[in-house]
């Protein structure tokens, strides 16, 4: 059998956010916070909650259609759908099933990705794979989450910094030495504890006293996360990198997960980067899990921050632990 070498790339973007905006200064009126420290702590100014009937499916098929038709094609060319979320409408059916029939794609295989904020990374490189592999030949990988659902909105630690919204692109076959050069994922389960949901699985089934102890909601231990964050994305990036024989130098854009603008300040810093050079949507959005990448991809693109041969990489650390970079010709 003959074997060529392909190029896998993004076709095409688009993303959606809910319409009803929540900013600091009516979180300043739910919690004993103030707009000065979540701004200066976090760099978030505002995110999007996601009305009383919108489940993750619903925004994850508005930012699916946009794509679709960023990349001119019609739902019928999509044969492989991946949804990356930790929000999933139900833990089953998948949200990737509900999107397909909701898209009306008939021809097509779907499934669910959890890997929390560096799920995009991960669903990309497995529909690369597939595209790579003849396996499929078109995908629609999607970033989608109502994470406002399991946020306890009366803990300022953690209901300050999150949001809902979804990104997503079109994958497939580009021009040879465009799309994809290079991708490395890691995971370090030892250090699950840090972020959780503790509640809701097998090992701690939803009971009355499970919500009575709030142990449904997401937990963190956020200054031991941030240090991590900043260390293993500045590692993974550099790693990506290398493997496409490419330096920081040659990056034209970064970028991130958007969790908090002083985790990107001081990744500048070790990758010897000006701000610039990073893509920060944050301070609208908030942290919103493994929709952020795309979201923040689709916004840079549309703002015109990205021109044909740049490098851009594209960065993400969460739960698991996990994380990932990718490493974008494009
Ligand atoms: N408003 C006001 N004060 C707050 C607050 C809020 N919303 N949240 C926490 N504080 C207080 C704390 O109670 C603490 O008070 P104390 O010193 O009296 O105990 C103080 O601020 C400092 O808390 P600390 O947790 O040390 O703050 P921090 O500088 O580490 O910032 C995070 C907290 C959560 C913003 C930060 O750790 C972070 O961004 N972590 C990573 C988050 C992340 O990336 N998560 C997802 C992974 S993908």
């Amino acid at each position: 059998m003959e074997t060529r070498f392909k190029s896998i790339g993004i076709a095409g973007s688009g993303f959606y956010v809910p319409k009803k905006v929540l900013t600091n200064f009516d979180l300043e009126k739910i919690v004993d916070t103030t707009d000065n420290w979540i701004r200066t702590r976090t760099g978030v100014r505002e995110r999007r909650i996601a009305d009383d009937n919108e489940a993750t499916s619903d925004l994850a098929v508005k930012a699916a259609r946009k794509a679709l038709e960023d990349a001119r094609i019609s739902p019928q060319e999509i044969n492989l759908i991946i949804v990356a979320t930790l929000s999933p409408d139900y833990l089953f059916p998948s949200t990737a099933c509900l999107v397909q029939d909701k898209l009306g794609i008939k021809d097509a295989w779907a499934f669910d990705i959890e890997a929390a904020c560096s799920a995009f990374i991960y669903a990309l490189s497995v529909a690369e794979a597939f595209i790579k592999s003849d396996t499929c030949k078109t995908a629609l990988v999607i970033g989608a989450e109502v994470f406002s659902r399991i946020v306890n909105w009366k803990d300022r630690n953690t209901c300050v910094l999150m949001g809902d919204g979804a990104g997503a692109v079109v994958l497939r076959e580009v021009e040879n030495g465009k799309g994809i050069l290079s991708t490395h994922l890691g995971a370090d389960g030892s250090r699950a504890h840090l972020l959780k949901q503790p509640a809701g699985g097998s090992r701690l089934p939803a009971t009355e006293e499970t919500v009575r102890q709030g142990l449904h909601y997401f937990k963190m231990q956020g200054n031991e996360v941030f240090k991590l964050a900043v260390r293993i994305m500045s590692e993974s990036v550099i790693t990506a990198l290398k493997k496409g024989s490419l330096s920081n130098k040659d990056i034209d854009l970064i970028i991130p997960h958007q969790a908090n603008i002083r985790i990107l300040n001081a990744m500048a810093k070790k990758l010897s980067l000006p701000m610039e050079k990073f893509m920060v949507n944050l301070d609208k959005y908030g942290n919103t899990t493994a929709a952020s990448i795309p979201i923040a991809l689709d916004e840079a693109s549309k703002q015109g921050r990205i021109k044909e041969g740049d490098i851009v990489v594209l960065v993400a650390f969460g739960a698991g632990l996990t994380w990932g970079a990718t490493v974008i010709r494009w």
